[in-house]
């Protein structure tokens, strides 16, 4: 069973932000607030035995999905629960690639545990060193904290949906990127994937730190801009969600099947290619 065509049906590229105020494919899931009781989580509380088992049968023994390839002990199962579930959200073992890189995933329950300005510090940190063209770094980042104006105005931005899930997240990030190179003004279109770039990193460093990150695109492009007066010259890139890993159990019953659904991706043949569409022989 797999919920993704819930998140990847109708992909919206980010283009002309001007005449669109809202792009996401998440509108196709707003309502589900209403269909569910949502609370704010507090503390990760264990999985409860039905939603973990539930969660078991997702997931395929063999699935290139994850990792999941056998069974778990069965004692002291609640308690493991969490770095259970963590487990089952890994990317599978593929020999040499970056561990960070498998362990990353987007959540969408978040707990209360709080984010160190250390810890938040150092994801920036990473996401500072990454490449971009002519090193012109276009990335930038609003940041706020639950409770703050900050967090408040791009809470506000989001679709329902998002809102639904991303109000449990201790720190909401904005990124924007500049549309032109400083040196001579001159267009920049590698802004958004270099600002892309630097989001990626962030994401991989909170999963060092051990926590995660999940980016939206679903919110208003305009009202963001317009609380926050970023300039013209800045394009809106994503907001990304940040905190650690929350109970599965406290989102929506729509967003927890969502959250309960094994990970899936393309395969190489599909995406890398020596001639166009003919998959590249490794
Ligand atoms: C630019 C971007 C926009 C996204 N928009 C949303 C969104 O609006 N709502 C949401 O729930 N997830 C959103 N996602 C999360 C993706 O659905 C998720 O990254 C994808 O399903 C792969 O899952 P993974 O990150 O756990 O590997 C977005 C991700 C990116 C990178």
């Amino acid at each position: 069973m797999n919920f993704n065509h819930f998140e990847e049906a109708t992909p919206s590229p980010q283009a002309g932000q001007g005449a669109e105020t809202v792009h996401s494919p998440w509108r196709l899931v707003e309502g589900v607030e209403n269909a569910t009781s949502s609370g704010m989580p507090s503390k990760f509380t264990p999985l409860n035995f039905p939603t973990f088992v539930a969660f078991l049968r997702f997931v395929p023994n063999d699935a290139e999905s994850n990792t999941y390839q056998g069974d778990f002990p069965r004692s002291n199962l609640l308690s493991q629960n969490k770095e259970a579930f963590e487990k089952l959200k890994h990317a599978p073992a593929i020999p040499g690639v970056i561990e960070d890189i498998l362990k990353r995933w987007s959540p969408r329950a978040y707990s209360d545990q709080v984010v160190t300005p250390e810890s938040l510090k150092e994801a920036f940190e990473a996401a500072r060193w990454a490449a971009s063209s002519y090193n012109e770094q276009p990335w930038r980042f609003l940041v706020g904290h639950r409770g703050d104006e900050t967090y408040k105005k791009i809470l506000e931005s989001l679709i329902e949906f998002n809102q639904s899930w991303a109000k449990t997240a201790p720190v909401l990030i904005l990124s924007v990127g500049k549309k032109t190179f400083t040196a001579n003004g001159s267009p920049n279109h590698y802004q958004l994937h270099d600002t892309g770039a630097a989001t990626a990193y962030l994401a991989l460093q909170a999963t060092a730190l051990g926590f995660h990150t999940h980016s939206m695109g679903g919110f208003d492009l305009d009202k963001v801009r317009k609380s926050f007066n970023i300039p013209e010259d800045f394009e809106i890139g994503s907001v990304t969600a940040l905190g650690y890993l929350g109970d599965p159990d406290t989102l929506p019953e729509q967003v927890k099947q969502m959250e309960l659904a094994p990970r899936e991706r393309k395969p190489l043949s599909e995406i890398v290619f020596s001639e166009w569409e003919k998959p590249l022989k490794f």
